[in-house]
């Protein structure tokens, strides 16, 4: 919620980004209001069972201090709605992918794929109020398939149906990631449904935020997806109005915190991470608070090495390795120049790459992280380095 009590923010969904350790890990760095899972995808004989980690805020009755959000693609309601009684009631509702603009998905009739023909989409959502209770389905959207033409037929459609809320991501399929979301659209869907409209789209700092919600007036629900990997701080950010400061030795804690949750989150840790939720570690963020970064780290370590590691001597597998780079690649882009260390990503080690943090910036002076706009290649087709001129990107 920010000041003005105004805007619910939470986390969007991301494929091989918001699983249950970022999920776990964005709630103690700047805690959105709710979290939402990657697409599973279900099928008709997927998944018997949920995967242990899929939704264990929910499943596991955790108490997390955010709303669960489990998204859930599939190209026929009955294989949604298999999916859906597995979720519920434990969780409040559940999400439908209408919006994946993958190949895989498109071609098999699911995801963004769902928008071309506006009679199939209302059918298909008819069908899952028809066969859940009230309340307990959303959708995730795109504007449309190939262009927006479509957009007010597929959103005034579902003006009837029982949903609990709309996410609109401003683009179509075509788009993928490329131009601005249209809020405009947004802004229009949340005039005309009685049910809440979430937006989505390129929310990256206060300024941007403030943009948007005045573009948007109607909308009152925003989901952070991309500004949230490159500052896990957005949703501190964003409540606040202004930029967060940090210092490095913060900054370790918190990597480390990432790689040691994602070690934990695994199926066959995750009973080791159970005991520090139940503890109600989760019942407060640690936002940029030196103190309760070291103090989470201790139990985390503890938790997982069974005493507190020194840094240096910190290792993990190869994978959550790989995740601690993906994550650090896009956090350095809202941090000072400093921390833009190619050989850093090199690192063969957790040690390796977190003791090369005091190499970069042994003062440990505060600095505050901000989105820097010439990082906005990210996730879009046009790849810039900072400094480069358009012609060069
Ligand atoms: C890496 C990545 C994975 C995504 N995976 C999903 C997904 O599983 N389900 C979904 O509905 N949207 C997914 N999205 C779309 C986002 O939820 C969001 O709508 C979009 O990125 C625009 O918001 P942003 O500008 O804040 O990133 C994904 C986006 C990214 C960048």
């Amino acid at each position: 919620m920010t000041k003005d009590g105004r805007h619910t923010l939470g986390l969007a969904p991301m494929e091989g980004v918001s699983e249950l350790p970022f999920r776990l890990w964005m709630a103690q760095v700047s805690a959105p209001a709710f979290s939402s899972t990657p697409f599973l995808r279900a099928t008709d004989t997927y998944p018997a069972q949920l995967p242990l980690d899929f939704a264990a805020e929910v499943t596991r009755a955790w108490d997390v201090g955010y709303q669960l959000v489990p998204q859930v693609m599939a190209s026929e309601p009955k294989d949604f709605v298999r999916t859906a009684q597995l979720l519920l009631p434990a969780a409040d509702f559940v999400d439908l992918n209408c919006g994946c603009p993958s190949p895989n998905p498109v071609s098999g009739g699911a995801g963004s794929s769902l928008l071309k023909v506006p009679a199939h989409f209302l059918g298909f959502a008819e069908r899952l109020a028809d066969s859940l209770p009230a309340q307990s389905f959303s959708i995730k959207m795109r504007t449309g398939f190939d262009d927006a033409a479509l957009f007010d037929e597929l959103t005034s459609g579902l003006r009837p149906l029982p949903l609990r809320q709309l996410t609109v991501h401003g683009r179509t399929r075509r788009d993928r990631y490329d131009g601005r979301s249209r809020w405009d659209l947004i802004q229009r869907a949340a005039e005309q449904l009685p049910c809440p409209v979430v937006g989505s789209g390129d929310i990256l700092s206060a300024a941007s935020f403030h943009e948007i919600a005045a573009a948007a007036p109607s909308v009152s629900r925003f989901i952070v997806g991309r500004g949230a990997l490159r500052n896990p701080w957005v949703f501190m950010e964003l409540r606040n109005q202004e930029p967060v400061v940090i210092r490095r030795s913060l900054l370790q804690k918190v990597v480390a915190s990432f790689a040691l949750l994602t070690e934990l989150g695994m199926d066959h840790q995750i009973d080791k991470l159970e005991p520090l939720v139940k503890k109600g570690l989760w019942q407060n963020s640690a936002g940029n608070s030196g103190q309760a970064w070291a103090a989470l780290y201790e139990e985390l370590s503890t938790a997982y090495a069974g005493k507190i590691v020194a840094f240096k001597d910190l290792e993990v597998d190869r994978i959550t390795l790989g995740r601690v780079k993906m994550v650090w690649n896009y956090l350095r882009s809202s941090l000072p120049d400093v921390y833009f260390e190619p050989l850093l990503l090199r690192s063969k080690s957790l040690g390796e790459l977190l003791t090369g943090l005091t190499r970069l910036d042994p003062g440990d002076e505060a600095f505050t992280i901000q989105n820097r706009p010439e990082w906005d290649w990210l996730f879009t087709s046009t790849r810039q380095k900072p400094g480069a001129t358009p012609a060069e990107a």
